[in-house]
């Protein structure tokens, strides 16, 4: 579109210039993921571009935590964030301190932590798993008893999901949940079944148990888009943030998508204005800095998470 393109061109030559690389998550506006990201996708994948980039400089439009992963996977890079304030409430809804205290009260658990957390948080973990690769990840454990943190709706959703396994665990949570997933509702569902036939539901495991269970499919936002290039239906419902509908409407221009536009508040704070500052001149509080001693501790929980997942 005419109104993004001088910016769109003036970032393009900057990334040259800075040789930097632009991840972005499939939440944000169209017009940074299409029109200057060189990644797109999941978490998970994410995490991937970010360990294998080469590039001096990182610019992640998704959320902190994204970010701070991208600086612990590669140190040597500067990490920037187009805006500081794009947290994340499972990431924010646990400290380190917190886990630490949680922890004393379950020694013999395996603590896995989601993605969705903190630097302090993924340091105090013995491994991390995306929404990609939870239900693998914990059932390969060896511990029986495993503390899962901070997403309390993910870790129901585990427990339902090995117990389908016949996979036999214990799993302690905390309180967290995604404002944007925490609020989709199984009534809602069921009412759109009725009235579209056909309709094919596709949830996010951040979604509660009830609506997972109400879901054909649930799984990572690169599962969902799968799922649904790979399927046929005459309509879906998706049960996630509408910056995934937007991708699968540009690319699979011929399905139909239901319901409503659910927005992450802090994906959406990204713009191509605060991503060319960020890639142009840095702001101290865009620049993610980690202190060395909990980037190597998180390191190991994130590289423990590749060695495990399928
Ligand atoms: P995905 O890794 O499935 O993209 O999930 C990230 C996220 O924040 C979902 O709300
Ligand atoms: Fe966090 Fe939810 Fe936003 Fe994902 S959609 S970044 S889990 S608040």
């Amino acid at each position: 579109c005419r109104k993004f393109a001088p910016l769109t061109l003036e970032i393009n030559r900057l990334k040259k210039e800075k040789d930097a690389v632009i991840l972005t998550h499939s939440y944000v506006e169209p017009e940074i993921v299409y029109g200057v990201g060189d990644f797109k996708g999941d978490s998970y994948f994410l995490s991937l571009k970010a360990r294998e980039a080469k590039a001096k400089m990182i610019v992640f439009a998704g959320v902190v935590f994204m970010a701070e992963t991208a600086k612990i996977l590669s140190p040597d890079a500067t990490v920037v964030v187009p805006d500081r304030g794009s947290g994340c409430s499972l990431a924010d809804s646990l400290t380190g301190d917190q886990l630490r205290k949680l922890k004393a009260a379950y020694p013999d658990a395996a603590v896995v932590c989601y993605i969705n957390s903190t630097a302090d948080v993924k340091a105090e973990s013995d491994v991390c798993v995306t929404s990609g690769n939870v239900y693998d990840i914990v059932s390969a454990l060896p511990q029986q008893r495993i503390l899962f943190v901070p997403d309390r709706l993910m870790g129901e959703n585990i427990r339902t999901e090995l117990k389908r396994r016949g996979v036999a665990k214990e799993i302690i949570t905390s309180d967290g949940t995604c404002i944007v997933h925490d609020v989709f509702d199984a009534a809602a569902v069921a009412d759109a079944r009725a009235r579209f036939p056909g309709l094919k539901v596709v949830a996010h495991p951040e979604c509660t148990p009830e609506v997972a269970a109400a879901a054909d499919f649930v799984g990572s936002t690169g599962a969902m888009m799968k799922y649904v290039k790979t399927s046929e239906a005459p309509y879906y419902l998706m049960l996630t943030e509408c910056g995934l509908v937007g991708r699968l409407q540009v690319e699979t221009p011929d399905k139909h998508f239901i319901g409503g536009c659910r927005l992450c508040p802090y994906m959406k704070l990204n713009s191509l204005e605060k991503v060319r500052d960020a890639l142009a001149a840095p702001r101290a509080d865009q620049i993610v800095t980690l202190d060395e001693d909990t980037r190597r501790r998180a390191a190991r929980c994130i590289d423990r998470m590749f060695e495990l997942a399928p």
